[in-house]
């Protein structure tokens, strides 16, 4: 039996990802444990989540003493065991490496109740080959929160081969819990938010690619033309070009169909460290402070005479 009773909330990786769904929970009133191998990392989360709460102060969607409570639910962790002791659930958001995803899910399968299910927040790895390392497959089912996690109402539910029925309706109540929407899927390569994302953000530099269009037209087309919050170059730049990148060769591994195979120019980008927001600089170039959405020099049109 699971525990259905979810107070005691342990979130593995304190990026991007990992701070925001720590806000999220701790915002609904569970008990937080964040665990993250460094403790600068983890202050410089904490750091981000009261960053972010102070936003929503500011709108008036959160009062400053409920920012303070929230903050308060939050601990934090380096050592695994400590982190998940007491948990009820577990929701894994490091790094997108399947070695490393499969190390973790090892250490927590010894380490965590036997009662706690296991969550990974992975955007394309296959969650039955997480579960698989496990000797608790029932209680493994992907969690897939949506950047940024406060803002996005969406959480992906993934079903991996075997994941439980009450687990997935346990899962499913307490997304609600957190004000999200929740979507259940099967465990297919890209569930289904990534198969359908990534084909056009690859779409879209296959088309910068052949020169149908400079970054700004093609962001602008589908921002303009469609209501898209973000330009598929924008929104590649935002997920990150490296993790574009492993998303699309997942799917091309997974279905073996030559639709999904990433464009030379992403690989090209990945390969020179062009990887989007994270490292300053993608289809746009980006100054710490400015909001201003600058196209990156290397697409300017080029005068060589
Ligand atoms: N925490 C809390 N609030 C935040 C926030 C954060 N991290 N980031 C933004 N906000 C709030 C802002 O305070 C603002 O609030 P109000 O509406 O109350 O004013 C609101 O969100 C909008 O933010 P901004 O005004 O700063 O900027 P914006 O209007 O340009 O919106 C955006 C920014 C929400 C990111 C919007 O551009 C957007 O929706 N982009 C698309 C995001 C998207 O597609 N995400 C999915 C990526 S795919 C993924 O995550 C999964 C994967 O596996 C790859």
């Amino acid at each position: 039996m699971h525990n259905n009773t979810i107070n005691n909330v342990t979130v593995i990786g304190s990026g991007t990802m990992g701070n925001g769904i720590c806000h999220v929970f701790a915002q609904a009133g569970f008990n937080v444990s964040m665990m993250d191998i460094r403790q600068d990392a983890l202050d410089k989360a904490i750091a981000t989540i009261a960053k972010n709460m102070d936003r929503q102060v500011q709108k008036g969607s959160l009062t400053e003493e409920a920012k303070q409570v929230s903050l308060a639910r939050i601990a934090t962790y380096t050592d695994m065991g400590e982190a998940v002791k007491n948990a009820d659930l577990v929701v894994e958001a490091a790094t997108e490496n399947i070695d490393l995803k499969l190390n973790i899910f090892r250490q927590l399968d010894a380490l965590a109740p036997a009662s706690c299910i296991l969550a990974s927040n992975t955007s394309s790895i296959s969650i039955t080959k997480i579960a698989s390392v496990t000797k608790r497959a029932d209680k493994v089912i992907g969690m897939h929160f949506m950047n940024p996690v406060p803002v996005m109402k969406l959480v992906e539910i993934i079903n991996g081969y075997a994941t439980a029925a009450e687990v997935t309706s346990t899962i499913y109540k307490m997304a609600e819990q957190l004000g999200k929407v929740p979507c259940v899927a099967n465990d297919y390569p890209g569930f289904v938010a990534n198969r359908l994302l990534l084909p056009m953000i690859n779409e879209a530099i296959i088309s910068l690619q052949e020169g149908v269009a400079g970054v700004t037209e093609i962001d602008t087309i589908m921002k303009l033309g469609m209501a898209h919050p973000m330009g598929p170059l924008q929104l590649a730049d935002f997920i990150g070009l490296d993790v574009c990148l492993s998303i699309l060769q997942v799917l091309h591994s997974g279905f073996g169909n030559p639709k999904y195979a990433p464009s030379a120019l992403l690989v090209n980008m990945v390969q020179a460290g062009y990887l989007g927001v994270k490292s300053g600089e993608g289809f746009y170039k980006y100054t710490a402070g400015s909001k201003d959405l600058v196209v990156s020099p290397m697409f300017a049109k080029k005068e060589w005479n």
